[in-house]
């Protein structure tokens, strides 16, 4: 409440924002984590927390009155529909050059992610964090953290059978018959409720085309894990609807946070300021950075490094999608949750690594989904204009030309191998590359740049960053792992050096 005194405010309920929520707890310290989603927890007028992909209504978007389907045409037509401004579980938003696609609710990203919980690689994690020790990550933090996020395998058995990744199986073929390796991706998606569902004995999800808009069953998203295990500990408040809008110096000692709270349909309710004695920055690699940012011109983090705001990348992410043969069908169900990727990451002429993602239409559709993770060197600013009080991000859809470079070695290559060809119809009209939108933005508050090497904002005590904002740019894989491990190594270090 307005007013009030924390020991610790976390601003955000992603992954980082949920490791340090458990592990302050954990620590004895009572813990406010403010999220301006809702929590999603109580059930719509049809039965159901979230909608689902085919039926989008006002819980799929953040306060938009259209949908924006990152696959958003069919046929070169515009797919999306209007919906009524709401405070939905997806933002799609839209920068000059990209559109960043980002969770909004307790729990964050993964509400709305794909689940794939994917460990990067050791000699890529030293490239991208030379100054974090490796070998700790590996033997100690990411072990914590698939272990707290609840991964687990699809049984390969099973994959080789079930209706539901004849998808997969049909791209993983192609691109080994194109000579590509390929692999099986982990996921915090419950394989065993997932199986349950093909048998159909439970309710679907993962089957019912769920995922971007949140699922129903199955999916351990932070709500379920981290913060269940954080709220158990009785320390542990969680106000969501609420978004931070200042942090400043406090007069009385600490830091004067100010959110406004926020109705669904977008508008401020009440304005409030809190004074906390440490700060965690979890908002996000975009929203921490511009929040930093806006801080730092507008005088009041005026000191804050000039590297706050920079090292920002889209993990070289590119979508793309190949039309299939008649006799090559892809199957009406489609799991949401993806299982398999083709692991092209060694090449040196153009690394990729590119999930086989669904394209869940409740129809046979005959097209192969990719989402690829590429090498993409280019990187971007937050930028504040004082004119309009907004921060903006420098990136241009050009700077994404490498990813698409290098993923189009590989999909060329498999097209000329199986004699198929392009969709060029959904990503708009004669348009192949889905080039213009992130799943994955990273950085914008570099380890090791923008903060010193554990997430602190050097000449701030008690401020730290904990996001991905902390990564420059780029891991290589699906980055929520890799995310939670540097949270859980950096808030170690603070709980015992910082609040002991
Ligand atoms: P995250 O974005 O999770 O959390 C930040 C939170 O802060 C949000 O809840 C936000 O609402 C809140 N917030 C922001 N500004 C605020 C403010 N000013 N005040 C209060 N609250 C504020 N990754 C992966 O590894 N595997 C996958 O399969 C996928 N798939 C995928 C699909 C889709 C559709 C998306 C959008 C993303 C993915 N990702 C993914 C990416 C993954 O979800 C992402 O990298 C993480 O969620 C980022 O974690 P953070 O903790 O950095 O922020």
């Amino acid at each position: 409440d307005d007013g009030d005194h924390v020991p610790a405010l976390v601003i955000g309920s992603g992954y980082g924002g949920s490791v340090a929520a458990l592990r302050l707890t954990r620590a004895g310290i009572a813990t406010a984590v403010v999220e301006m989603g809702m929590a999603w927890n109580t059930a719509g007028p049809d039965g159901k927390i979230f909608c689902d992909m085919l039926d989008p209504d006002r819980r799929s978007y953040w306060l938009r009155t259209r949908t924006d389907q990152p696959v958003g045409y069919f046929l070169g037509i515009d797919a999306n529909r209007s919906i009524e401004r709401y405070t939905g579980v997806l933002d799609s938003e839209r920068f000059a050059g990209i559109r960043v696609y980002q969770g909004r609710g307790v729990g964050g990203g993964s509400l709305v992610n794909g689940g794939m919980a994917v460990v990067p690689r050791r000699d890529y994690l030293a490239e991208i964090l030379p100054s974090v020790d490796a070998a700790a990550m590996y033997a100690t933090y990411f072990p914590r953290a698939t272990a707290a996020l609840g991964v687990n395998a699809v049984d390969p058995a099973w994959f080789e059978t079930a209706d539901c990744y004849r998808y997969a199986r049909v791209s993983r073929d192609q691109a080994r018959a194109s000579g590509y390796a390929t692999t099986f991706l982990p996921n915090v998606y419950d394989f065993g409720y997932m199986r349950q569902e093909q048998a159909g004995t439970v309710p679907r999800s993962a089957l019912a085309s769920e995922v971007i808009y949140g699922n129903n069953h199955g999916k351990r998203s932070l709500d379920k894990t981290y913060l269940a295990a954080a709220a158990a500990t009785g320390r542990l408040t969680i106000t969501a609807q609420h978004v931070v809008t200042a942090v400043a110096p406090a007069p009385a000692g600490g830091w004067a946070v100010t959110m406004n709270q926020l109705a669904t349909t977008g508008g401020t309710v009440a304005t409030k300021t809190v004074r906390a004695d440490r700060v965690f920055f979890a908002a996000g690699s975009v929203g921490t950075s511009k929040l930093l940012v806006a801080m730092r011109a507008q005088g009041r983090l005026p000191d804050l490094p000039a590297a706050v705001g920079q090292g920002w990348g889209n993990n070289g992410n590119v979508m793309v999608a190949r039309a299939q043969h008649l006799w090559n069908t892809t199957g009406a169900l489609q799991s949401g949750m993806p299982a398999v990727g083709i692991d092209n990451w060694a090449d040196p002429a153009g690394p990729v690594f590119a999930e086989i993602a669904p394209f869940p239409a409740g129809t046979e559709l005959w097209i192969s989904l990719y989402l690829a993770i590429t090498k993409n060197p280019n990187r971007a600013q937050f930028a504040y204009d004082s004119a309009t009080g907004t921060v903006g991000l420098t990136w241009r859809t050009a700077q994404n030309q490498p990813a698409v470079a290098a993923a189009k070695r590989v999909f060329d290559t498999i097209n000329k191998a199986q004699v198929t060809v392009y969709r060029s119809d959904l990503f708009g009209v004669n348009k192949v590359w889905g080039d213009d939108l992130t799943y994955h933005p990273l950085g914008g508050c570099v380890l090791g740049r923008a903060t010193d090497d554990y997430g602190r904002l050097p000449g701030h005590p008690g401020l730290y960053v904990i996001d991905g904002s902390l990564i420059p740019g780029s891991t290589g894989v699906n980055p929520f792992v890799t995310i939670t491990a540097l949270a859980e190594r950096n808030i170690e270090r603070i709980i015992a050096t910082d609040l002991a």
